[in-house]
C-alpha cells in the first residue's frame, strides 16, 4: 500500500523523505511525491513510476535553500489512475497534504466544496481532504483544530499528514484504521506509515492509534484524542531494517497472512450498507441494469485466482441464480467459446498482468459484458476490462497468493450479493444474514490467525512427506485444491487436492501410512456426515490423517486424527475462507522446515506474463 514520510528537524527534509520512502519500496507504488518548506513556501514534485524518477525531476530543480521540514509519499493507486496530477501531496493554497487510506464520502464532499469555488485537479479522494483543510485555515481556525475539524466532515480510513505554510514549524499528522508512527530523534522528529522508514535515524518509536490527532515540530511531539492530550509510549525496536520491512515477520509470505484480517476490512470498507442490506458498488453500476437479463457468468483466471472462481460460483448461483462456468483462463482462449451478449465473462487476477487471463478477456471482448476482479489499479486487465471491482488487498509480495485470494473471495461474495439484490432474487432478510457475517469475517480472521503454533506443530511431524492429498467436498473443494497448489508451490512436495467423494474412483489406491491426507471438514450438513465416511474410508487404509474444520467438540467426538485443527464458525458460506488459512500456514512451516525460497520459489513469478 502507499508509503508515508514526514520530517520536522534541522537538517535536510528531502533527502531524509526520499531515503525513508526508499526504504518502503517493498510495499508496491506506482508514484511518488514530496512537498518541503522552503524559505516559506511550499515546493511539491511529483512524478509516476518509481523513486528513480521523482528524484530525476529533483535533480533538475533548482532549490531555494535546504528545508528542514517536508511530508513524502508513495501512491499505490486506489481513486484514479496512477499519473502524476494523482500522485500525493495535494495542495490546496498554504496546505500540502498526504493520505493513505480511503475517504468514502469524498463525492459529496468534493460537490460542497466546488459549491465553495475550490477547484479539483485530479481524480482522487484525498484532495478534498487538502481543500478542506486549507478553508477551515482560511477561517481562521488553529492548525489543530483545523485538523480535527476536517477529520470531522470526512468518513473512511486515514493517515494524514499535512503542512501549512503559515505554520512552517510542524507537521499535522491524524489516524483512523491506517497506521502510522512517530519516530523520536534529537531535535528532530520523523513520522512514517510504517517502521522500516525511520529506522535509519531513530528507534524510539510512538505508534499512533485510531482517533489520535499530533502536532509534531523538531523539538515536540503533541498528540490529542476526543480533544484531550493523551500519550503514546515510547518503544524501542531492535529488529534490523529486513525484518522491519517485512513487519517484524520471517517472511513476506507469514507477514501476508497475519495481515488478512485487516486488509478483509479494506475490502470491505464502504460497501456495505447496513440498513438496507445491500451492497454498494458503483463501479458496476452498468451491470445493474444487465443484471435481470444475464443468462451465464464465464470466469477465467490462473492458479490461485481459479480456485477463487469455483469458490465464487458457489456464491453467484447460490445467491443470484445466475449459471456459472469457471475456464482456466489458458484454456479458454483456445476453444469455442459461446459467449453472447447475456453472457458475463468475469477475469480475476491479483496482478492484473497475467498474459493468459489478459488473452482471455480479449477473446470475450465486445461479445458481451466484461468484469475484472483485481488487486493492482490500473493494472493491464482493468483496462481491458468494461467493468472493474478492485480487491484492496495491498501489495503482495510474495509469490505465493495469500491475501489476494482470500479478498477474491470476498469480492466475490459482494459480486453474489449485489447480483442478488438486483435480480431480486434473495429477500433484504436474507441478505441481511449473510452481510451480518460478511462483517464478522476480520474479527474471525484474527481469531483465526491464533491457530498458527498449533499448525507448526502439525508441520514439524509430516514435513518430510513426499506426497500430501488434501480433500473436501463442496465449498472445501476448491480449498483443497488451493492447499495443495499453496504447499506444493513453496515446498515443492508434490501434492493434490481432490474432491472427497471422488477418492473411492481411483485416487485411494495412493493411500498408505506414508500418505498425510489434510481433510477439510466443514460442519454444514450433510456434508459433514459425508465427508466423515470419506475420512474414515482413508483412515481405514492407514493414512496419516490431518483435520481442518470449522465444526464444534461435540460433532468431533470419536474422530481420531494425527492433528486436529479448528477454525471459528462464521457461516456456511464464509466457512471455506477461515478453513483456508492454516492450509496457508501449513505450506508456509512445511517449506520452512525444509529450508525452501519461501517468498520466491524456484521457477515461479509474481506475475506470469508469458503463455
Ligand atoms: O496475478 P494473478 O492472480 O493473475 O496470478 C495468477 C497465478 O499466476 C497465481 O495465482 C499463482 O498461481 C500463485 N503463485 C499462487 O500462489
Amino acid at each position: 500500500m502507499c508509503g508515508i514520510v514526514g520530517y520536522a528537524g534541522n537538517r535536510d527534509a528531502l533527502s531524509i523523505i526520499i531515503g525513508g520512502l526508499e526504504s518502503l519500496e517493498y510495499r508496491g507504488y506506482d508514484s511518488a511525491g514530496v512537498s518541503v518548506l522552503e524559505a516559506g513556501a511550499i515546493e511539491t514534485t511529483r512524478a509516476t513510476g518509481k523513486l528513480s524518477e521523482l528524484k530525476k525531476v529533483l535533480s533538475t530543480k533548482k532549490r531555494n535553500g535546504t528545508a528542514s521540514l517536508g511530508i513524502g509519499h508513495t501512491r499505490w493507486a486506489t481513486h484514479g489512475r496512477p499519473t502524476e496530477t494523482n500522485a500525493h501531496p495535494h495542495t490546496a493554497g498554504r496546505v500540502s497534504l498526504i493520505h493513505n487510506g480511503i475517504i468514502e464520502n469524498y463525492l459529496p464532499l468534493r460537490a460542497m466544496l466546488e459549491g465553495k469555488g475550490c477547484v479539483f485537479l485530479s481524480e482522487t479522494d484525498t484532495e478534498v481532504a487538502a481543500h478542506l483543510l486549507n478553508t477551515l485555515l482560511a477561517e481562521g481556525l488553529e492548525p489543530l483544530d483545523a485538523m480535527r475539524e476536517m477529520c470531522s466532515k470526512v468518513k473512511g480510513s486515514y493517515a494524514f499528514l499535512a503542512i501549512d505554510s503559515n505554520n512552517p514549524d510542524r507537521v499535522l499528522v491524524a489516524k483512523n484504521s491506517t497506521p502510522i508512527i512517530i519516530g523520536r530523534g534529537d531535535e528532530e522528529n520523523l513520522i512514517a506509515s510504517d517502521i522500516p522508514a525511520v529506522l535509519q535515524h531513530t528507534r524510539r518509536i510512538l505508534v499512533l492509534e485510531d482517533g489520535d490527532l499530533a502536532e509534531v515540530t523538531a523539538s515536540s511531539v503533541y498528540i490529542e484524542n476526543g480533544g484531550k492530550q493523551v500519550s503514546r509510549t515510547e518503544e524501542t525496536i531492535s529488529w534490523d531494517p529486513i525484518t522491519a520491512q517485512k513487519g517484524g515477520f520471517k517472511h513476506f509470505m507469514l507477514k501476508e497472512i497475519h495481515d488478512q484480517a485487516r486488509v478483509v476490512g479494506d475490502t470491505l470498507r464502504g460497501r456495505i450498507s447496513e440498513h438496507d442490506a445491500s451492497v454498494k458498488l458503483p463501479e458496476l453500476d452498468a451491470l445493474r441494469g444487465k443484471a435481470s437479463s444475464l443468462k451465464r457468468i464465464v470466469m477465467v483466471a490462473c492458479g490461485t485466482a481459479w480456485h477463487a472462481c469455483l469458490e465464487g460460483k458457489f456464491f453467484i448461483e447460490e445467491f443470484a441464480g445466475i449459471p456459472c462456468e469457471v475456464d482456466y483462463a489458458s484454456e479458454f482462449r483456445y476453444r469455442s467459446r459461446l459467449i453472447d451478449s447475456d453472457t458475463l465473462v468475469i477475469a480475476v487476477s491479483q496482478s492484473g498482468e497475467t498474459l493468459d487471463t489478459l488473452g482471455a478477456l480479449e477473446c470475450a471482448a465486445g461479445k458481451g459484458p466484461t468484469l475484472a476482479i483485481c488487486n493492482v489499479v490500473g493494472a493491464s486487465i482493468c483496462r481491458k476490462a468494461e467493468m472493474v471491482m478492485y480487491t484492496h488487498a495491498g501489495p503482495e509480495i510474495s509469490v505465493a497468493s495469500t491475501k489476494a485470494f482470500t479478498t477474491q473471495l470476498v469480492a466475490l461474495q459482494l459480486l453474489a450479493l449485489f447480483l442478488a439484490e438486483a435480480r431480486g432474487t434473495m429477500s433484504a432478510a436474507a441478505r441481511r444474514n449473510v452481510l451480518h457475517a460478511v462483517l464478522e469475517l476480520p474479527a474471525a480472521l484474527s481469531q483465526t490467525l491464533k491457530v498458527d503454533s498449533e499448525v507448526a506443530v502439525v508441520a514439524k511431524k509430516f514435513f518430510q512427506a513426499r506426497d500430501f492429498l488434501f480433500l473436501g467436498r463442496g465449498r472445501c473443494y476448491p480449498i483443497a485444491l488451493e492447499g495443495a497448489l499453496k504447499l506444493k508451490e513453496i515446498s515443492y512436495i508434490h501434492a493434490e487436492g481432490y474432491p472427497a467423494g471422488e477418492m473411492k474412483h481411483g485416487p485411494i489406491a495412493l493411500i498408505d501410512e506414508n500418505m498425510p491426507v489434510v481433510m477439510i471438514l466443514q460442519r454444514e450438513k450433510p456434508l459433514f456426515e459425508k465427508t466423515l465416511s470419506n475420512l474414515k474410508e482413508v483412515e481405514a487404509r492407514g493414512a496419516r490423517v490431518i483435520v481442518v474444520t470449522d465444526a464444534s467438540e461435540e460433532d468431533l467426538k470419536g474422530v481420531a486424527t494425527q492433528g486436529l485443527i479448528r477454525v471459528p464458525f462464521v457461516s456456511s458460506e464464509l466457512s471455506p475462507i477461515l478453513l483456508n488459512v492454516p492450509l496457508q500456514m501449513l505450506a508456509y512451516h512445511v517449506a520452512v522446515l525444509n529450508g525452501t525460497d519461501v517468498d520466491l520459489p524456484r521457477n515461479l513469478a509474481k506475475s506470469v506474463t508469458v503463455e
